[in-house]
């Protein structure tokens, strides 16, 4: 292990001093026309993970970018150990021991696993980078953190929970004091989530002060040991012992109201067949792949991260390529292999990757709801701002996404009020069939209930809908049956009196 890796773990009690380790006081955020965070508090202690949980747009990332130095907030104080600090840039939060593991990854995709790790500070020799040097000590780390990475692959070859690790990896290479999570797990395998509570929990047991972002309630309670609650970017509640609060509480604090069960199965007529998918193969899929749906059936797919259900959706939606098959969508032959047609045959797909498919991100939030329908309403190829306007405003307003207004750039609104938008897009076609591939990742609770009520609510006017989800508990209780995948094939397909958690789980795991 790397010298700097070394911490005196220390008895926990003996680290805990008079005051709190990290104190946020006041922290008061404005962008244009919004009011992010309004005075809020969040006070850490060290040796304690502490939750932060709160609506979409409440202000989590907010702060979190506070303590990193890019939020310059207009008022507040940061005190680390008794110090009060001014944080002028990204490069002071550093310097005072605070590392940031964002929502969205900010590695360099070109650059190997090691020069990532070391970025800033790579060993040198002679004025040179010392190569052997680089690869002893980043192997030495990763080892650490339970990852089987080779420290030169380049980053953009990593799968998202190991590019995390690297991520960690740089924080622990400076040894930093107090590190903050956003939203880690949501777009891990259950293996590495796995992985990563042991690092939190390890982390916290040497000594550090950690912050930790989700919606995940479960997580919460498996990891937390205390609890702030934003709503509408103040502090609503503060629980400095975990052991006092329930989940129910913690939604209600969250939401400002007490949310009805989510997880509820509503039974629905479902029609004729919609479509049919005859030995469909293709990248990602071991074994051809068949089955149906009907008119207002809502099916979901159930696998562990790498099962092939991201890339069987690609198949049907023409994202990607089939090397045999047929799919049959209302009684007519698909022609298969090209989005355009699938989405002028009626088909909607709300990809997986909201980064790298989905949003537009310098453009309006308008513009992206309306990117769609634009040709639907265009009338001699000249744009008509107004119907799109009001179409954007109906999306908006149904799905209730937080922006200023619909001329925002979508990249400044919060992580799940993007996700909304892109539903959004959808929303106002005319479609026959409607794939969505884990459509709740980091959504909260209250806008997670909308969305299967807008599902629902497509469902009921004969639209085929297609769940790709992870969620256990989601899966279950939505779905009017589940196709389990593992391994690129598909292991087991339950009628809803056959669903059950475990069943689902059982068939999932590879074999
Ligand atoms: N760069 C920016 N410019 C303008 N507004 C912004 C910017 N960044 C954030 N906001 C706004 O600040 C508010 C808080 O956003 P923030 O990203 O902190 O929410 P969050 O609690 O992390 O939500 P989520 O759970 O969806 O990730 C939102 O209203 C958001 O639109
Ligand atoms: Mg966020």
């Amino acid at each position: 292990m790397s010298e700097a890796l070394a911490v005196d773990p220390g008895p926990r009690d003996d680290l805990r001093g008079p005051e709190p380790f990290l104190t946020l006081a006041g922290i008061e955020v404005e962008f244009p026309g919004v009011k992010a965070l309004r005075g809020v508090d969040l006070f850490v202690e060290r040796g304690s993970v502490h939750g932060l949980m709160g609506e979409n747009g409440a202000g989590k990332s907010t702060l979190l970018k506070v303590l990193s130095g890019v939020n310059l907030p207009k008022a507040g104080t940061i005190t680390v150990a008794g110090k009060q600090l001014t944080f002028r840039g990204a490069s002071d939060a550093l310097e005072a021991g605070i590392a940031i593991i964002y929502q969205e990854l900010h590695l360099v995709p070109g650059l190997s696993a090691a020069e990532n790790l070391m970025l800033g500070h790579l060993p040198r020799r002679g004025g040179l980078v010392d190569r052997k040097a680089l690869r002893i000590r980043a192997e030495a780390v990763l080892r650490d953190l339970g990852e089987d990475i080779d420290p030169s692959t380049p980053v953009g070859r990593l799968s998202i929970g190991q590019r995390q690790m690297v991520e960690i990896g740089k924080a622990l290479l400076r040894n930093a004091q107090i590190i903050a999570f956003d939203e880690p797990t949501s777009s891990l395998s259950s293996r590495e989530v796995e992985n990563l509570k042991r690092i939190v929990r390890r982390l916290r047991d040497e000594g550090r002060a950690i912050v930790y972002v989700t919606h995940r309630m479960a997580e919460v309670f498996e990891l937390c040991d205390a609890v702030t609650v934003f709503r509408d970017g103040a502090c609503v509640a503060r629980h400095p012992d975990i052991a006092d609060v329930t989940p129910d509480q913690l939604v209600t604090e969250m939401v400002g109201r007490a949310i009805e069960d989510v997880y509820g199965y509503r039974p629905r007529k479902t029609g004729d067949v919609l479509v049919e998918v005859e030995n469909i193969a293709g990248p990602g899929i071991r074994e051809p792949i068949s089955f149906s749906l009907r008119k207002g059936e809502i099916l979901g797919f159930f696998g562990l991260v790498g099962a092939g259900r991201t890339e069987l959706m690609r198949l049907i939606c023409g994202t990607e390529r089939a090397t045999g098959g047929k799919i049959t969508l209302q009684g007519k032959v698909l022609k298969m292999g090209s989005p355009r047609r699938a989405i002028s045959a009626g088909i909607a797909m709300c990809p997986e990757d909201r980064k790298r498919e989905g949003i537009f991100p310098i453009a309006s939030v308008d513009d992206n709801i309306n990117i769609s329908v634009r040709r639907r309403y265009a009338k001699f190829g000249i744009v008509n701002f107004a119907r799109e306007k009001l179409n954007a405003a109906k999306a908006i307003r149904d799905l209730d996404i937080r922006t200023r207004n619909g001329s925002t750039p979508i990249r400044n609104l919060s992580g799940g009020n993007q996700q909304k938008a892109i539903l959004g897009r959808w929303l106002s076609e005319d479609i026959e069939l409607f794939v969505l591939d884990e459509p709740t990742r980091g959504i909260d609770v209250g806008a997670r209930a909308q969305i299967y009520e807008i599902l629902y609510g497509l469902a009921e006017k004969g639209v085929g809908v297609i769940v790709v989800s992870s969620d256990l508990s989601e899966v279950s209780s939505i779905s009017d049956r589940v196709i389990v995948m593992a391994d690129g094939c598909v292991t087991a397909n339950f009628s809803r009196d056959e669903i059950t958690p475990e069943r689902l789980l059982s068939q999932a795991l590879p074999r």
